[in-house]
């Protein structure tokens, strides 16, 4: 069993979830890689994946989303598994009682699952650091809004036992023996 991990990381928060599902995968006693999504050149020798990407501005990375498409006819046969790495900050609701996690759900979110069958798509706490180099238009336009960065909670959010918890289940599922 084979696993890839494939991701789009602006900043390295989801390079970092990513890497922590793989190794929690092969402790779980199946193969597993974490790589850029945009670097994968063949899908062929993999039995299973893991998908994920950042979040900004409601939307997925371009380089997930053109993997996960790219890639449909292929991954569709294959167990699947989706993740977001988005909302900040440690509560659970926003300052309008939104749920974080449902918010942060990205627009393509929905055609994602159906294209590849995937059994689910999970939201991840992401991280961010106020100074860092901003790449990208949305990124500029909140690093010059004092507002807009004030209102960004900073830090690194991500929570490692989930993470880690969801990663087990993968293998699991993926370990255990088909019934019947
Ligand atoms: C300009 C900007 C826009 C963002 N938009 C969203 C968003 O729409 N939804 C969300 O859940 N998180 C959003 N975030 C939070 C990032 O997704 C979060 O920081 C993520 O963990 C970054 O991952 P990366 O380091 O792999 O790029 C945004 C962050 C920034 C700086």
């Amino acid at each position: 069993m084979h696993v890839l991990v494939a991701y789009a990381s602006r900043h390295g928060a989801t390079q970092g979830i990513a890497e922590r599902i793989a190794q929690v995968l092969e402790t779980g006693g199946v193969t597993a890689q974490a790589l850029p999504a945009a670097s994968v050149k063949s899908v062929a020798a993999y039995d299973a994946f893991v998908v994920g990407s950042a979040a900004y501005m409601f939307h997925w990375e371009k380089a997930a989303v053109a993997f996960v498409r790219r890639n449909r006819a292929v991954l569709a046969e294959k167990p699947v598994w989706l993740f977001s790495s988005g909302p900040l900050g440690s509560e659970a609701v926003d300052a309008q009682g939104r749920d974080q996690r449902l918010a942060a759900i990205p627009k393509e979110a929905s055609e994602m699952l159906v294209a590849v069958n995937a059994r689910e798509h999970r939201v991840f706490f992401g991280a961010y650091e106020r100074d860092r180099k901003p790449i990208g238009i949305a990124e500029r336009f909140v690093s010059i809004m004092p507002a807009a960065r004030e209102a960004m909670p900073e830090g690194d959010f991500r929570d490692w036992p989930e993470i880690e918890a969801w990663a087990a289940g993968i293998a699991a599922a993926l370990t255990e023996a088909p019934a019947g």
